[in-house]
């Protein structure tokens, strides 16, 4: 039997990574700008970090964990998600001791989740995200709206859309979670298991059920904006305040909930707009998770921050023809001619390493022509053809490839004559 890629994951192949390390330089200066460190947590994290952190009701953890047993008979989980291991990192390394408040992190890396595969959903992902711990100040909400609309729109994409909405603070959400218990009890028969038994446990969930999304009780379930405290309103306010101060567009949803149960307060995604593009049309999402520190046995801190992932953003680029300038070419390539140049050449070719120009020569034993095609295959800016005669005059003529313009240089200038064009 043929062996093959696990479903739901991808090679990324020489051309596309390119691509992929133009995103992730774009998501490390952005980050610099705004001042977000990086953070690298491990791939796999106990289970229970999970359970706690994303919430045991969701679709997270009900059915999309990678979870096994390691051989030491403990329960582990390849992470689905970044922002529970960033709290934990935060919690563990005592972060929260730093004088430098809010501890402002990023990380860039990949995600696990048992899902169906389509375009889009993927069972191993990339996440870029954030996290800013340590502070309620709604100007930091709007910061992290700020950089991913930023980060997007770096890269060119248009016609995406800012929703948000907010989940409110502990009392906020006692009272609508009442609310949707009064409203989906009498009928809860007729949803599916899944929400029969989140009815008690966490009702909020229903509202994110895909099965029973066209139900008649989705549609006038009550909202959440309507049972906000007077100080949540507030906050909210603020933070789009704020928003429209930076001149970032939003609509508010009241019946975005997002999909993991940390949630309090501002909650956004970034949806993106317009054809060439399927189903899915999430780019991102994230907000703020106040309870989520303790919850995994930390101090109480406030924390917000949004997640998107690389593979759907390389969907929008391209449903959007976006060009992403990648550098595909090298700087010379040497083509040999007989023995000697070939031993002479594979220092020269290490020299000119060394000294910061990239360079290639042939490893195949092919001749001339054939090396020429190779410089042309590898967008070669230069060739020197070293040969019986050059190694005898001690020079190389090196030819731009763009122009046709020839020159001859002596072998011991090369490194020098290609500093000063490369
Ligand atoms: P999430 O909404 O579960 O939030 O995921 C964030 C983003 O990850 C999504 O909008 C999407 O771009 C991408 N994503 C999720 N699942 C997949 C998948 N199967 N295939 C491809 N892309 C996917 C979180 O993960 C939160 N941790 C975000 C956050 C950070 N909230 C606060 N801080």
């Amino acid at each position: 039997m043929k062996i093959q890629i696990p479903r739901g994951t991808q090679d990324i192949l020489p051309g596309d990574v390119e691509l992929w390390q133009y995103i992730e330089q774009t998501a490390h200066d952005i980050c610099k700008r705004y001042n977000y460190k990086e953070i690298r947590t491990p791939m796999f994290e106990q289970t229970e970090l999970f359970q706690r952190g994303v919430g045991d009701t969701t679709d997270i953890v009900q059915k999309e964990m990678y979870t096994f047993e390691d051989r030491g008979g403990r329960s582990v989980t390849l992470r689905p998600e970044g922002t529970a291991s960033v709290a934990r990192a935060y919690v563990e390394n005592k972060l929260y001791g730093d004088p430098n408040q809010p501890t402002k992190l990023y990380y860039i890396g990949p995600m696990f989740r048992y899902e169906r595969p389509q375009s889009g959903r993927m069972r191993q992902f990339v996440q870029f995200g954030i996290e800013a711990l340590g502070s309620d100040d709604p100007a930091i909400d709007a910061e992290v709206i700020a950089l991913a609309m930023g980060f997007y729109s770096e890269l060119g994409l248009k016609n995406i859309k800012l929703v948000l909405n907010s989940l409110g603070d502990q009392e906020s959400r006692e009272a609508h979670r009442k609310a949707l218990i009064d409203h989906f009890k009498p009928s809860i028969s007729e949803f599916c298991s899944d929400c029969q038994s989140r009815l008690e446990k966490n009702p909020l969930r229903i509202l994110d059920c895909k099965k029973d999304s066209n139900h008649p009780l989705m549609t006038n379930a009550p909202s959440i904006l309507e049972y906000l405290t007077d100080e949540s309103k507030q906050y909210f306010e603020k933070v789009k305040s704020y928003l429209s101060a930076m001149e970032i567009d939003y609509v508010v949803d009241a019946t975005l909930v997002r999909g993991l149960d940390y949630y309090n307060h501002t909650a956004f995604e970034i949806m993106i707009d317009g054809e060439g593009f399927g189903a899915i049309t999430t780019l991102s999402g994230g907000g703020r998770y106040n309870g989520l520190v303790e919850d995994i046995g930390g101090p109480n801190t406030p924390g917000i921050g949004f997640a998107l992932s690389i593979e759907r953003l390389l969907m929008a680029l391209k449903a959007q023809n976006i060009e992403i300038p990648v550098e595909q070419s090298i700087d010379c390539y040497i083509v040999t001619m007989g023995e000697k140049a070939q031993d002479r050449s594979a220092s020269l070719l290490n020299q000119l390493r060394q000294a910061g120009i990239s360079a290639e020569k042939d490893y195949q034993n092919r001749k001339m022509k054939a090396q020429f095609k190779a410089a042309d295959r590898l967008k070669a800016k230069y060739t020197a053809v070293l040969g019986d005669d050059e190694l005898a005059s001690n020079k190389i003529s090196v030819k731009e490839m763009e122009t046709g313009n020839q020159e001859e240089v002596a072998i011991d200038e090369l490194v020098t004559y290609l500093q000063g064009k490369c």
